[in-house]
């Protein structure tokens, strides 16, 4: 327990306008307080409890997330318990300065698929060479992960996690997928669970090589005993929805897995959009889904939908520039009001990046979000997309995930692609562990 001032910092993003400036609610030459060991519900006048009593439904949808349990955070154990000028700080047991560094909330990484083994690079290569992605790749993904041990993907799991928390990310969200057999994907999920309460049920990713033909065979065993397997060991259901592609699920196909999954008490999410326009996107806007993922592709429709929902769109630009595709209209989506997350897709086939920096590079580079609204959108866009409010800002009362930069404002973080600036810092009774 204790009370640590984090403060020299040059630039304070914490995303709760009602403490800055703007939409990121910035405060210069700022500090914060974290008081270790509390919870939200202790500190009175929480952002965290205000937002969830206005906002039915926001988090009443989705499962609940279970306290206590990691979510590829650091070790965080503390929450923000004041937010200030440096000037006018309290006094607390431990003072850390970041000497004039800006601080940001840690990103919230809302769509990776990080429990695999194998490699594909020369998938990579091959596409960079004018081949095209169709989902294909990922039976080999499949075959790999079968094959592997526990210990492995346990191993490269972790590597990956700290790969992502290095780069500044405090929340992952870990998708099945590669296992696609009542037992792998159980094991997938169980692994994930060890280092993330943000687990998603994938067995829909693409039809197994033994089900060829059967789609909807396949199908029937997700929504069966697959399902009933997995629920216990997941929050959220998805489903690779891309009727283009003769791996994945057309819209029925896709509806009756998100069907199921919500009786079987998971909130929705789905890949959408990603080859080509399809109905994935009304599909999840219909559901109620929390997130409709890739969205590449993207009809008038599509985005009018979007536009009256909490559905969230998450773009994932590494994805973009790993399949050389064109990127989204991430402009047509903000100017209808469609709130947008930015995520890494961490995949070994369409995306082998965990670096949320350079998400938010190519959102301002190549979709033309301001450096503002890519740092948005990786932070509260991720946490909306998760339906969580304890993370994504640096609100009273939030998670104390703070991302330190090597750099005095958020803008570096596109201004100086490729650069390591982001680190999250871990604070523990001894101050900065
Ligand atoms: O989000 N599109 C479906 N799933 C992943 C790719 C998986 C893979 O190719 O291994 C994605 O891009
Ligand atoms: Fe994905």
């Amino acid at each position: 327990m204790g009370s640590i001032l984090v403060t020299g910092i040059a630039e304070l993003v914490t995303n709760d306008p009602a403490l800055g400036a703007g939409r990121l609610g910035i405060v210069r030459d700022a500090a914060i307080v974290v008081e270790l060991g509390a919870s939200a519900e202790a500190v009175p006048g929480s952002r965290a409890s205000a937002e969830a009593a206005r906002t039915p439904g926001a988090s009443a949808e989705a499962p609940s997330t279970r306290r206590g349990m990691p979510d590829g955070g650091p070790a965080s154990v503390g929450r923000v318990a004041w937010v200030g000028l440096a000037a006018a700080a309290p006094p607390t047991d431990r003072v850390i300065d970041v000497g004039g560094r800006a601080v940001v909330p840690s990103f919230v990484d809302s769509h990776t698929h990080l429990a695999f083994s194998g490699d594909r690079a020369p998938e990579f290569a091959a596409r960079m060479a004018g081949e095209s992605y169709d989902g294909g790749g990922i039976a080999s993904t499949v075959a790999a992960t079968r094959g592997a041990s526990a210990e492995a993907l346990r191993a490269r799991l972790a590597a990956l996690v700290a790969e992502a928390r290095a780069q500044g990310t405090g929340t992952i969200e870990i998708k099945s997928g590669y296992g696609l057999t009542v037992a792998d994907e159980v094991r997938l999920l169980r692994l994930a669970r060890e280092v993330s309460g943000e687990t998603t049920f994938l067995g829909a990713h693409v039809v197994p090589p033994e089900y060829a033909g059967r789609a909807d065979d396949y199908v029937d065993l997700v929504t069966g005993a697959m399902l009933a397997e997995c629920a216990p060991h997941a929050r959220w259901i998805d489903v690779f929805c891309e009727p283009g592609s003769p791996h994945a699920f057309d819209g029925e196909q896709a509806r009756a897995v998100l069907v199921a999954g919500r009786q079987a008490g998971l909130g929705l999410r789905l890949h959408a959009g990603q080859l080509g326009p399809g109905p994935g996107v009304r599909l999840g806007v219909e559901l109620g889904a929390a997130a409709v993922d890739h969205c590449t592709h993207l009809t008038r429709e599509d985005v009018d939908a979007l536009a009256g929902s909490t559905t969230v769109a998450t773009l994932l630009p590494g994805v973009e520039f790993s399949t050389r595709s064109p990127y989204p209209d991430a402009r047509a989506l903000l100017a209808a009001g469609v709130r947008v997350a930015l995520a890494t897709d961490c995949n070994p086939g369409t995306s082998f990046t965990s670096s949320m920096p350079l998400c938010v590079a190519l959102a301002v580079r190549e979709m033309h979000l301001t450096p503002a609204e890519a740092l948005w959108a990786a932070t509260a866009g991720g946490a909306l997309a998760l339906r969580r409010d304890d993370v994504g800002h640096l609100g009273v009362g939030a998670r104390a995930d703070l991302t330190v930069l090597e750099a005095p404002s958020h803008e570096h973080l596109a201004y100086r692609p490729g650069v390591p600036l982001a680190r999250t810092l871990a604070l523990t009774e001894r101050g900065v562990g």
